[in-house]
């Protein structure tokens, strides 16, 4: 997915744009561009990021502009491919997130009409449709262009009326800030909310006329109100206050996002549950969200005895038959393509969906019949580690207030949920521990993480993250699995991370253990801070603070956040903003 921002008010708007833009770089930063409304439209662009564009940008000056950052669909990234993009008078600028589905056939049509493209992408389309539908209301040229368009868009118009920027949304968020005597136009709250907490959240179909006080909405041609909603992030959310990088800002901050996510949201507010005797569940999620989808998955067919089935979304997709039941959508943004199509897939099979998203006015939330929003605040770091412990708070509280659960069970997990943010917090104690194991880590390029029952999806997440910020080839496996076949890649001293939780899987797990050390593996041990079996055994253990078996994910996992960030570190990698990855990918 891309970032857009717009900017009309009082103030220059370069550095308003470029700053805002600059909170947006977790959706995309293989290029980005600036164009601001001087005597006429002046841009700057490259395929660079946004840091660099604030230091080579020349002067801009002007009070209304637009400004992009882009994650490479269609077309490499690259100066000609960055974002805004004019037609060719030169008249209107345009930035976009999402996928012109048909825009093959329009830049066809539109070269057989004269129209000169330069780019390789989809989103150039745009900019000269607005100038073949022109003729005196830059509104009514960009409602008969979208009109056009096929697939997602949220999309801000510059032209040469200085009075107002043009806006639509068609499956892409897009939310307007609302400032004293300026207006901010994002594609997520992060980018303004060091400017505002009043928003406005366009919906689909929405065509929005924005001057530095007013906001007019249209929904084909109609006017239409929607509500100013108060965000309750703050600015301090979107920096990273004093840490070195976003990611580890927000494995710090997860104790207090457990405690805010328990004490307060949907669930509890409503008594949102799983509907009573439902047949089965399908849990639809991708990514990290994915694993966490593993993790309620288990926890409800342990818990509540109903059969339920987690499905990666793009597989999903092409599935013919349907479960019966119910469904539930986990997706921290709320925007991610693969996990959209699915839930529409299960809408129009006339099948109920609960969505799990960090993020109000998110796409999946307007599709879902129900929505439980975690309380994670803005995740800036590509890799998701805040909003994964979030989702699993949430599972949990989905579970423990379902009829169905024993009550003994209930009361027995409830009263050490509320516990864990504490727990969690004693995992910092070794942190020194993981930093020095990071070291022989990060000397190797290939890892196994493994586990069983309900630690197997942290044996899977534990590498994903270690994949995604480090580049080391990891993989999470069944710890029973490992014998058929991967054992194949063991070498003397490779590293394998063993999850060994105080549950029914202990044991089977130590015997897993002995077999890779038969095979002379470099083994780490999670091991309960109460077991003291297998320290004669693995090269390294690790202490983790007691919790109840099936809370023992949620503790697990930050260990393993905290390995994958101080490997990647002593590798010298990005951290936040991964190379090839966005925050959330927005197309299929
Ligand atoms: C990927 C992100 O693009 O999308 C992952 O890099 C994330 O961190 C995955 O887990 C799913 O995103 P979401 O927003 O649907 O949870």
């Amino acid at each position: 997915m891309c970032g857009i921002v717009g900017y009309v008010g009082n103030k220059q708007a370069k550095p308003i744009l470029l700053d805002c833009l600059s909170r947006l770089e977790y959706r995309g930063y293989d290029s980005s561009g600036v164009a601001v409304l001087d005597d006429n439209i002046k841009v700057y662009k490259d395929k660079v990021r946004v840091g660099v564009i604030q230091e080579k940008c020349p002067q801009l000056s002007g009070t209304l502009g637009v400004a992009h950052t882009r994650w490479a669909t269609h077309g490499p990234p690259s100066l000609v491919n960055a974002h805004p993009h004019l037609d060719c008078t030169g008249r209107f600028a345009v930035v976009h997130n999402g996928v012109i589905t048909n825009y093959q056939s329009l830049r066809k049509s539109l070269t057989a009409e004269g129209h000169k493209f330069i780019s390789e992408t989809d989103s150039e389309v745009i900019p000269h449709l607005i100038e073949k539908y022109f003729q005196d209301s830059i509104e009514k040229a960009v409602e008969d262009a979208i009109a056009m368009l096929d697939g997602s868009y949220s999309i801000i118009v510059l032209s040469e009326d200085a009075s107002k920027l043009v806006v639509a949304r068609k499956n892409s968020p897009l939310v307007i800030g609302i400032g004293d005597d300026e207006m901010f136009i994002a594609s997520d709250v992060p980018a303004i909310i060091s400017y505002t907490s009043k928003v406005i959240y366009l919906e689909d179909g929405d065509v929005g006329e924005v001057t530095r006080n007013n906001v007019k909405i249209t929904r084909n041609g109609e006017e239409t109100k929607r509500e100013t909603q108060h965000i309750t992030w703050g600015r301090e959310d979107v920096q990273k206050a004093g840490y070195e990088h976003f990611m580890l800002k927000e494995i710090h901050e997860q104790p207090r996002v457990i405690r805010d996510t328990l004490v307060e949201n949907d669930l509890l507010s409503t008594r949102l549950t799983i509907s009573k005797s439902v047949e089965s569940l399908s849990i639809i999620a991708c990514g990290t969200s994915y694993n966490a989808g593993l993790i309620g998955e288990y926890i409800i067919q342990e818990l509540l005895g109903i059969p339920t089935i987690t499905a990666i979304g793009s597989e999903f997709n092409h599935r013919r038959t349907l479960y019966p039941g119910e469904a539930i959508a986990i997706t921290q943004s709320g925007e991610t393509a693969d996990v959209l199509l699915a839930m529409k897939k299960l809408q129009s099979a006339g099948i109920k969906i609960l969505a799990i998203t960090n993020v109000q006015g998110s796409t999946a939330s307007r599709i879902a019949n129900r929505t439980i929003y975690i309380k994670a605040g803005p995740e800036v770091s590509v890799a998701a580690t805040k909003s994964f412990v979030a989702q699993l708070i949430a599972l949990y509280q989905l579970v423990l207030l379902h009829p169905d659960i024993d009550t003994e069970i209930r009361d027995q997990l409830a009263v050490d949920l509320q516990r864990i943010p504490i727990t969690v917090e004693k995992v910092f104690d070794l942190e020194p521990q993981i930093m020095d194991y990071s070291r022989y880590l990060s000397e190797h390029d290939s890892a196994f993480f493994i586990g069983r029952g309900i630690n197997y999806p942290i044996a899977l997440e534990g590498a994903l993250k270690l994949k995604e910020i480090s580049y080391i080839h990891a993989e999470g496996y069944a710890a029973g699995e490992l014998k058929h076949g991967p054992f194949a890649l063991l070498y003397s001293g490779v590293p394998v991370i063993a999850i060994v939780a105080q549950d029914a899987n202990h044991d089977s797990m130590v015997t897993s253990i002995k077999e890779i050390k038969a095979r002379n593996a470099h083994v780490m041990a999670l091991v309960d801070e109460n077991d003291d079996s297998l320290d004669d055994l693995v090269d390294v253990v690790l202490k983790v603070p007691h919790s109840h078996s099936l809370l023992s994910p949620v503790v697990n996992t930050v260990p393993l956040q905290l390995l994958a960030y101080y490997t990647a570190k002593l590798r010298g990698c990005p951290i936040d903003f991964p190379r090839n990855l966005a925050k959330s990918v927005t197309v299929e």
